[in-house]
């Protein structure tokens, strides 16, 4: 059976733990599914590890759908959630229903994950919502802020950790299905978990959040840098760069290929 939000939230009830992984094309989406990953991201994060950008602030509206169709094709059983690009949606609550549109029309994707959660952009997650978008929050650190954020824990002090609490609040009752809460303390992400009812999916918040999402380049060694609070569960740098090496060599030596 096909993961759907219902799901997602039954299993938060349950403690039930949901496994998200990011997917940027065809091959990854489909092994990540195979694997029985229940929620797939197409983070904008592929900007980075799959682009080449320095931050996912570049990434644009057509590339992002180009990835998304790669990895809908790769998906039968995941739920397919698809970030909107940086100021594809802030502009106004018409651009974020064009956005998310455009990717729930063209591409394999059940719902889209926008960041922050002051009042505007609460505003557009009800709206998305009302119009039958399924809707992921994501507080705390905002790549889309880097320029004023860096990549530094937030929500470190009381004061910023209420505000991030009640950020979280305010986009659950928004409608929102789920949050991510990235780079914040354990502490202030099991409180948050605690408080609200939709599923929280931490990525550098800890063990207490229902879920928990890992840059796919990160957990396979293939990024050129990782945060501090990525693990790497295979080094797929080192195994290509031998499998290249090897290939030369045979190739330079007249041993492959063989009669
Ligand atoms: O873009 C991304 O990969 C993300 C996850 C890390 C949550 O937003
Ligand atoms: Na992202």
């Amino acid at each position: 059976m096909a993961i759907n939000i219902q799901k997602l939230s039954q299993w938060k009830q349950q403690g039930h733990p949901i496994v998200v992984l990011t997917a940027w094309d065809y091959a990854i989406a489909q092994l990540l599914d195979e694997a029985g990953v229940d929620l797939i991201l197409v983070g904008d994060s592929l900007a980075m590890v799959s682009l080449g950008y320095k931050t996912t602030l570049p990434l644009t509206m057509s590339e992002m759908l180009h990835h998304a169709q790669a990895v809908g094709r790769g998906v039968k059983n995941a739920l397919v959630v698809c970030d909107l690009p940086f100021l594809t949606y802030q502009q106004s609550i018409a651009q974020a229903i064009e956005s998310a549109g455009l990717l729930l029309k063209q591409a394999n994707v059940q719902g889209v994950k926008v960041e922050g959660g002051y009042p505007e952009m609460v505003e557009t997650v009800r709206r998305l919502v009302q119009v039958g978008i399924p809707v992921m929050g994501h507080v705390g650190l905002t790549p889309q802020s880097v320029h004023q954020l860096g990549y530094r824990q937030q929500g470190k002090d009381e004061k910023d950790g209420d505000r991030i609490l009640q950020q979280a609040i305010a986009l659950e009752q928004a409608g929102a299905f789920a949050i991510v809460l990235e780079h914040i303390p354990a502490t202030l992400a099991a409180e948050i978990t605690q408080k609200l009812t939709i599923p929280t999916i931490g990525i550098g918040a800890g063990s207490g959040c229902d879920g928990q999402v890992l840059v796919t380049a990160d957990l396979l060694g293939l990024s050129e840098r990782q945060p501090p609070f990525a693990k790497s569960y295979a080094n797929l740098r080192q195994i290509i760069t031998q499998a290249v090496q090897d290939y030369s060599q045979e190739v330079r030596n007249r041993e492959f290929p063989t009669d």
